[in-house]
């Protein structure tokens, strides 16, 4: 997820069992081939410190490289170019609603043209020459749901070895609900794998959207962040038939103090910050205490005063005073 997910935080995500594969930022491509330092510089992965298995997450969890883009020719020159730097696979994001994005003619903005959507596909299936397999994204259609089928028929005929499908058109943005149901209409109309994706909270959710989509597989993305433990907690659902709770504050706060460590091991303080808040804010809409610990810090900008923050017993106590000693201080 653009601007959210990078490396590190697919490592820490994919520490317990859970996730099967994961998927990189979009690497945007308008109508040059992009150096290889962007390529590294989105997935990490495929140049990992030595002893760790390459584009996967040292935990052994596959990483697929995402490209977004709509010119063919720039398409198919990016996706050699991935797979002369190893990647394992691509995946190609007709999803995308932002705006800027949108009006340069990329990620969602190819839903209102199936045929445009196939060419982009088979562009890339056709440069790798079946070396990797290639994977696609799509929404329901961009303002309306009337090419839902078409264009993940289009991927299909394009060559998409699997699709996910994010159950809602652009123009719905984030809101809910996901219509998981439509993706049981796409599934039924292909041979290909479809994954089901949008609003998958709690294993509840997983639950629906399973059963209204028919999917077998699902993907996550914001509930990954607001419970990081989702994932893994639906494979031990599967695995055992035991439910467990949504993660608890103190190992949430752990999992944002290694997240921090992480980071800062690269970017400077207000940066880290920043980002940690990032996290938390996607945690407070389904968690009572990461939004009283979001409250309590939002204005903070030094590191070891917001982990100390994190790290209090009570979010009441965590009001940063300068003097006090941060329970889980950080070369700063
Ligand atoms: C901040 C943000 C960044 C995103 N970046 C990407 C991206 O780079 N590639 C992608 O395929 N989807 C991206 N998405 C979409 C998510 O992967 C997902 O499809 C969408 O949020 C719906 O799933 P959810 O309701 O579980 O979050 C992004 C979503 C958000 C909120």
């Amino acid at each position: 997820m653009e601007g959210v997910i990078d490396a590190h935080t697919r490592a820490l995500l994919t520490e317990q069992p859970g996730f099967d594969w994961t998927v990189t930022e979009f690497v945007r491509v308008v109508d040059v081939r992009l150096p290889p330092r962007v390529f590294y510089k989105h997935c990490p992965e495929l140049a990992p410190p030595e002893g760790q298995a390459r584009v996967m997450t040292p935990h052994g969890i596959p990483v697929h490289l995402q490209l977004l883009g709509s010119d063919p020719a720039a398409l198919a020159a990016n996706a050699r170019q991935a797979v002369s730097l190893g990647a394992m696979s691509l995946d190609l994001n007709f999803g995308c609603p932002a705006k800027t994005v949108n009006r340069h003619d990329g990620g969602a903005s190819l839903l209102r043209d199936p045929r445009r959507l196939e060419q982009a596909v088979a562009a890339v299936h056709e440069a790798v020459d079946g070396a990797i397999p290639v994977t696609a994204k799509v929404r329901l259609g961009f303002s309306d749901r009337l090419r839902a089928l078409d264009c993940a028929l289009a991927a299909e005929r394009g060559g998409a070895a699997s699709l996910v499908v994010h159950a809602r058109t652009r123009d719905e943005g984030y809101r809910p609900p996901a219509h998981w149901e439509w993706i049981g209409r796409i599934r039924h109309a292909l041979r290909i794998p479809v994954i089901a994706n949008g609003d998958i909270w709690t294993l509840e959710d997983y639950w629906k959207a399973r059963t209204l989509s028919g999917c077998p597989d699902v993907m996550l993305g914001r509930g990954a962040l607001a419970d990081p433990f989702l994932a893994p907690r639906i494979r031990h659902w599967q695995r055992t038939n035991e439910r467990l709770p949504a993660t608890d504050w103190p190992v949430r706060a752990e999992i944002l103090t290694t997240y921090a460590a992480l980071q800062r091991s690269t970017l400077p303080e207000r940066v880290v910050v920043s980002l940690l808040k990032q996290w938390l804010n996607q945690m407070r809409a389904r968690d009572p205490e990461a939004a009283r610990r979001f409250q309590v810090l939002r204005r903070e900008t030094r590191l070891n005063p917001f982990l100390a923050g994190l790290a209090a017993e009570d979010a009441s106590t965590t009001a940063s005073s300068p003097d006090r000693r941060p329970a889980a201080a950080m070369e700063t």
